[in-house]
């Protein structure tokens, strides 16, 4: 019985260790759950922040793929305008070469003048047929040369061989507005000279040659300048009195197609006097005839040009009228030689400069005719034209006694020279007149 009960207890025991255990070991899987439990609450709640910080994420994610994207077409809209301006630059630097082509980097040798032989000359009308031909002799003398010129008649491709010399300047003006400018000598010669370009706007004309005429003398007087009007063998209008010497008065007819020019002229030189009179104006006159040469308008409807591109086109050669009034033809270097000659004179009265050989103009078309190799023209006669001078040769004592001046270029010489030139004005792919000149009618 006792051993009995002793095992009893033994047995309640280890029961009661056993039961100990379980329920410390229950304790302490409750407690556990309850870490894993808080563990999974705060894992949870930090799901829960991270799932509302989602969209968040995604906007900044979103938004910083937009800025690059706002970047990348920025970077693409300033890659377009690199290249934009790239191609600009290089259409630009294309300009810029033809331009280049067109201004010789190597100028004309000029002369080197001292400071006391080196002039400042004013030429009017400088980038016309005359008025070019002068600039590239004074020029080349090593003075310092203004042109003046409104391109009424001129062209810049007349002077453009000296654009950018130091010697050089291009004043785009009208002379019929005043003009402020420093100058030693002016040679005055702005004017349009051949009937179709003065009749086109008579009024201008007139006003270039009598405003425009005292702008320049008002200029002289205020520097001090020596001035050379270029008057016209017009002044002696349809001459009475054969050939025409300085003296003879002249017959215009005031109020003719021509008058605008003819009386324009004619006041210019009665403004040049009073000037020299009254305000002790250092003038000279040259009355000027037919001149002819490189750089003449191809289409000025005067009888050279007309006759030199009908002949190169194999067109009728006109003669208006009875092809018997008479025309001298005075080659422009020659021209320039005595307008020189005039200004470094001490004579002040008008003087006549033009070739004393006379051809009538029918001797002249064939002249031109036979002159241009393998011209199969006709030559016809045109209607008369109103007041054209029937008689025109210099009378050139006073030129060859006072300036020691007289023509050398033979006709000949000269017209090959003016036909190569009219030869290469065709042939230009820009050349567009050749047919408008065909309207002009004159026989100047
Ligand atoms: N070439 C001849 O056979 C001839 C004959 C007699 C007189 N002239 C005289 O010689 C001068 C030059 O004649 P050209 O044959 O060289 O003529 P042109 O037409 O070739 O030259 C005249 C120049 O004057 C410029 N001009 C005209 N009006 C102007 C104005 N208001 N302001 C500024 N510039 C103006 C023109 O643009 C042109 O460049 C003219 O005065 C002309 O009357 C020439």
């Amino acid at each position: 019985m006792i051993r009995q009960s002793l095992k009893l207890r033994k047995t309640l025991t280890v029961l009661g260790i056993v039961s100990l255990f379980l329920l410390l070991f229950l304790i302490l899987t409750r407690r556990n759950s309850g870490v894993h439990q808080r563990i999974e609450e705060e894992d949870i709640q930090k799901l829960d922040r991270d799932f509302n910080d989602l969209p968040k994420k995604d906007k900044l994610i979103n938004m910083d793929m937009e800025d690059k994207m706002q970047q990348n077409s920025d970077n693409d809209g300033t890659k377009r305008e690199l290249q934009e301006a790239k191609s600009r630059i290089d259409q630009l630097e294309k300009k810029i070469a033809i331009l280049e082509g067109r201004v010789p980097q190597k100028y004309p040798e000029v002369k080197f003048l001292g400071y006391k032989e080196r002039k400042r000359i004013l030429v009017t009308g400088g980038a016309g047929f005359v008025g070019s031909h002068l600039v590239d002799v004074l020029m080349t003398q090593g003075h310092e040369v203004i042109v003046v010129d409104n391109f009424f008649t001129g062209r810049k491709r007349n002077v453009e061989h000296w654009f950018g010399h130091r010697n050089f300047e291009m004043i785009h003006h009208d002379i019929v507005n005043p003009l402020y400018v420093e100058a030693d000598e002016i040679y005055h010669l702005a004017s349009p000279a051949s009937p179709p370009h003065y009749m086109q706007n008579p009024v201008k004309t007139i006003k270039t040659n009598t405003l425009g005429t005292i702008n320049m003398l008002g200029l002289a007087r205020r520097v001090g300048a020596k001035i050379l009007i270029a008057s016209t063998s017009e002044v002696y209008g349809d001459p009475m009195v054969h050939p025409q010497p300085e003296s003879y008065w002249g017959h215009v007819n005031p109020i003719g197609p021509r008058a605008c020019y003819d009386e324009g002229k004619r006041v210019a030189e009665t403004l040049a006097y009073s000037y020299a009179k009254q305000e002790k104006v250092a003038v000279r006159v040259a009355r000027i005839f037919n001149t002819y040469g490189p750089r003449m308008h191809v289409s000025d409807g005067r009888v050279v040009s007309n006759f030199i591109m009908q002949a190169l086109q194999n067109l009728t050669i006109t003669v208006y009228g009875n092809g018997k009034q008479t025309r001298s033809f005075c080659y422009v270097s020659d021209l320039v030689d005595g307008l020189l000659a005039l200004m470094a004179a001490n004579y002040t009265l008008p003087v006549n400069l033009g070739n004393p050989v006379e051809n009538t103009i029918q001797e002249f078309a064939m002249i031109i005719k036979n002159q241009v190799p393998g011209c199969r023209s006709m030559v016809a006669k045109g209607a008369p034209v109103e007041d054209d001078p029937q008689r025109r040769r210099p009378d050139i004592t006073v030129a060859k006694e006072h300036l020691h001046w007289e023509p050398k270029v033979s006709l000949q010489e000269g017209l090959q020279r003016t036909i190569d030139y009219f030869k290469e004005e065709l042939s230009r792919t820009t050349f567009q007149n050749n047919q408008t000149y065909m309207n002009m009618k004159s026989q100047h």
